[in-house]
């Protein structure tokens, strides 16, 4: 992943993703293509893939070419403005190809479908089918309503939805490492984010459907998955369901209920042979439990993206993010102690409402006790409907933001480069994942600090090998090194 670079709608694999498919058997007999398009994050990504199986069964193949597809599909952000600015314009260009093209099917999945409904076909015509995030099942129905002619629009959000047995058709793949989402929605309500708002309240999926995920991907040939949700620390089994009914639950359901600590443990012990990292883990949430959970096990990686948005603790509570700086640091000094060497990389808000001088250089030292591996830093954007944009004013002029968020990221840069040289002189385990982006004599991989390692062929390995490296030299990004 990217260090210290802003990350403003795409993950960094949103360029190696767009519009990637793999074939599986299915693709020979289909009669109809669908090319996707995926923006923001990784649950994004992950969705593409379920919304891919689902259009199988239905007879569609996937293509990477826009070009040939009788279906296209943006999956989408909402996250930022500019987020939903990036995806506009890319609807526009479909739109254009749809003069000349009039058979063609367009489509709007994910935040902003579920955010503006539907707008974006009644009002802005620049679509021909809207789908939520919990209403993939009814793609199918809802192609065959635009085909007839008719408005196609789902944006039911789910109280059960997880899509626990569909089976991903993995997009865009390299073979290696997977997606495996374990919940969907959050509870959280920070007052900055639209995320409750565009997909629903939390729900968890069945750990032994995850397990068998995890066990396929394996006997397919992959080396490590990544347990998806937007808060994992607050994964709770108990049968199915909200997570907010979980007190309502049965005595017997209660007392079995498998929480994220519990799943990492069923899933670290039923794929001993892959890696497991886990995204987005919340400092409200993380529990000790499952920072022994990641301390116990060898192939769960000791790395830990922990948000904390602010180093302020006013605008912790502005933002509702349920913990002080204190409680944050506190936190970090047990994941130090319980899993030493342990990568930790985090996201920053610069410029939140009422943000002072003093504030932001609140976040700036509590980045130089962290001292994070690296980090995606952002600054605030005002999104309709949170509690922020109903209540509070948007009151820090950009250019503050703009600067504050340039700081942010100086700071973060010299971390970075702080926390690699500390890797210089040692060997590390690396995955390897495929050619490096500025040769194909060198490999790029990573270590279980999530660091990308790079290091030439030497003609002795392949994508998926675990190899040692020897560190010898880094930039704030890389750690560049030889095999050994
Ligand atoms: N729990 C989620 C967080 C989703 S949003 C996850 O799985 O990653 C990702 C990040 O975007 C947040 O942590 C926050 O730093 C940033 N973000 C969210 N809303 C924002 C807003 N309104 N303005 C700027 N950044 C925002
Ligand atoms: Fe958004 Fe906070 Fe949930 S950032 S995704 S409401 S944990």
């Amino acid at each position: 992943m990217a260090t210290t670079k802003a990350r403003e709608n795409e993950t960094p694999l949103a360029d190696a993703l767009q519009g990637q498919a793999t074939v599986r058997p299915h693709d020979n007999q289909a009669t109809q293509k669908v090319y996707i398009e995926s923006y923001g994050c990784q649950m994004n990504f992950s969705d593409s893939e379920i919304v891919a199986s689902i259009l199988a069964e239905d007879g569609y193949g996937t293509t990477r070419n826009a070009e040939e597809a009788d279906l296209v599909l943006l999956n989408t952000c909402s996250i930022r403005d500019k987020a939903e600015q990036t995806v506009r314009k890319r609807l526009k260009t479909f739109h254009r190809i749809k003069e000349n093209q009039p058979e063609l099917k367009i489509g709007v999945l994910g935040c902003m479908a579920e955010r503006l409904k539907d707008k974006l076909l009644d009002e802005e015509k620049l679509v021909d089918l809207v789908v939520g995030p919990d209403a993939y099942r009814d793609l199918p129905h809802l192609v065959k309503e635009v085909d007839a002619g008719r408005k196609a629009v789902n944006t039911l959000l789910s109280k059960e939805e997880t899509y626990a047995e569909v089976s991903p058709v993995r997009l865009g793949t390299n073979g290696v490492s997977a997606f495996v989402s374990i919940t969907r929605g959050c509870d959280n309500m920070c007052t900055f984010c639209v995320v409750p708002f565009t997909r629903g309240r939390e729900r968890s999926r069945n750990p032994e459907t995850i397990i068998e995920e995890a066990r396929q991907l394996r006997d397919h040939g992959y080396k490590e998955i990544t347990l998806l949700g937007q808060n994992v620390d607050s994964y709770l089994w108990y049968g199915g369901g909200l997570k907010k009914d979980f007190e309502r639950a049965s005595e017997a359901a209660q007392a079995s209920a498998v929480n994220f600590a519990g799943l990492l443990h069923k899933v670290a012990r039923a794929v001993p042979e892959m890696r497991i990292r886990f995204s987005t883990s919340n400092p409200q949430d993380m529990t000790d439990d499952v920072l022994h959970a990641i301390a116990a096990h060898p192939n769960v990686c000791k790395y830990i993206h922990l948000p904390v948005q602010s180093g302020s603790s006013r605008i912790l509570e502005a933002m509702n993010r349920g913990h002080t700086r204190e409680e944050y640091l506190a936190l970090i000094d047990r994941v130090r102690k319980i899993i030493p060497d342990c990568g930790i990389s985090h996201d920053m808000i610069a410029g939140f409402p009422t943000e002072t001088e003093q504030d932001h250089q609140l976040t700036l030292s509590l980045m130089d006790y962290v001292r994070y591996d690296f980090g995606y830093m952002f600054y605030y954007s005002e999104r309709p409907n949170t509690y922020a944009a109903r209540k509070l004013e948007d009151d820090i002029p950009l250019e503050v933001k703009k600067r504050r968020l340039t700081e942010i990221i100086d700071r973060q840069q010299a971390h970075s480069l702080e926390r690699n040289e500390a890797h210089l002189g040692q060997t590390e385990t690396v995955l390897i994942e495929g050619n490096s982006k500025k040769s194909d004599q060198e490999w790029m991989g990573r270590n279980t600090q999530n660091t990308v390692v790079v290091f030439p062929k030497t003609g002795a390995e392949q994508p998926g090998d675990f190899v040692n490296v020897k560190i010898n030299k880094c930039t704030a990004a890389t750690l560049l090194g030889e095999r050994c």
